[in-house]
């Protein structure tokens, strides 16, 4: 039987739920060599900020042996030209509907680039990122009180003509007091988890491994903390969220759904896998017929 990998985001409806994460995936261009974006459910572009940004020193990369870790440090042309260059690259390439990435290091550079984005036909869902690890005041300092979380979506919610779905921090104790939060501001919807906050040391060196120190470790090793995360965030929301965390496989996405995503974002497997989210897609159905499902729609919450 033919399975149904259609899933809705607030109103907008994804051909199957998988995404590339922001920062793993460029504006698309990198990755025409591999397959073609069109299958993909929709994509989420790099970061992006007021001012172009080179982002931190290298090194800014570290594997481990269940991930890796980055500081990249939000590096993006900056708002206008990614308006004026990679939108339009974007657009030759990619039909479905595009989720814009926004940093900021201040509330009113948020509001900014949200209200510049919020007109881009293709962008349909604006994604506020208040969980970047590698920068100092800013991203992850929005993210980890839910106050400053909740100042953040108010004011963006405020120029949004799209969808706004907040990107959310696991470097918190209690990640539900901030998704909370932000329903209470008027978010949509909200993208979970970002990177673990993590550090390596080079023993020759006897310094850290990032010329940051520190950095944001992603892949398969955080996938169960994602897990339980997005288990405790759709037990006491009701707005949708998108898992994201270590997913890899076919199975972890219908794991991700299963405590209640709406769709997921691949992240560290695109850089390991150049083809993992075309994997993913191809594998979702051979997994549904496995365990039953028919529709990706369909599964419960546990
Ligand atoms: C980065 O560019 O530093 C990564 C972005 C993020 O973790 O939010």
């Amino acid at each position: 039987m033919v399975k149904d990998l259609r899933v809705t985001l607030s109103g907008v409806e994804l051909k199957n739920p998988v995404i590339p994460a922001s920062g793993t995936f460029g504006f698309g261009q990198e990755f025409l060599p591999f397959f073609d974006p069109d299958i993909l459910g929709s994509l989420s572009f790099k970061g992006t900020t007021l001012q172009a940004r080179a982002g931190n020193s290298t090194p800014r990369i570290a594997e481990c042996p269940a991930g890796m870790l980055n500081s990249v440090g939000l590096q993006n042309p900056g708002v206008e030209a990614v308006i004026a260059h990679e939108l339009p690259e974007l657009r030759k390439v990619f039909h479905g509907p595009v989720i814009a990435n926004i940093s900021g290091f201040s509330v009113e550079e948020y509001v900014r680039c949200a209200e510049l984005l919020t007109r881009e036909a293709q962008v349909e869902i604006l994604e506020i990122n208040v969980s970047c690890p590698n920068v100092h005041n800013g991203g992850m300092a929005f993210g980890t009180a839910p106050e400053a979380a909740a100042e953040v979506c108010r004011a963006v919610k405020r120029v949004a003509t799209k969808p706004v779905y907040m990107k959310l921090s696991p470097n918190v104790t209690d990640i539900v007091s901030i998704a909370r939060a932000c329903e209470d501001a008027g978010a949509d919807g909200l993208s979970l988890i970002n990177t673990l906050l993590g550090m390596r040391i080079d023993l020759k060196r006897r310094k850290p491994v990032l010329a940051n120190t520190m950095g944001g470790y992603s892949g398969p090793g955080i996938f169960p903390v994602a897990l339980r995360m997005v288990y405790q965030v759709t037990g006491s929301v009701k707005i949708p969220v998108i898992g994201m965390g270590g997913i890899s496989t076919a199975r972890d996405v219908i794991e991700m759904m299963m405590v209640g995503a709406s769709a997921v974002q691949i992240g560290a497997a695109n850089l390991v896998n150049p083809f993992a989210c075309r994997d993913i897609i191809e594998t979702l159905p051979v997994e549904m017929e496995k365990l039953g499902i028919d529709r990706l729609s369909d599964i419960a919450r546990v």
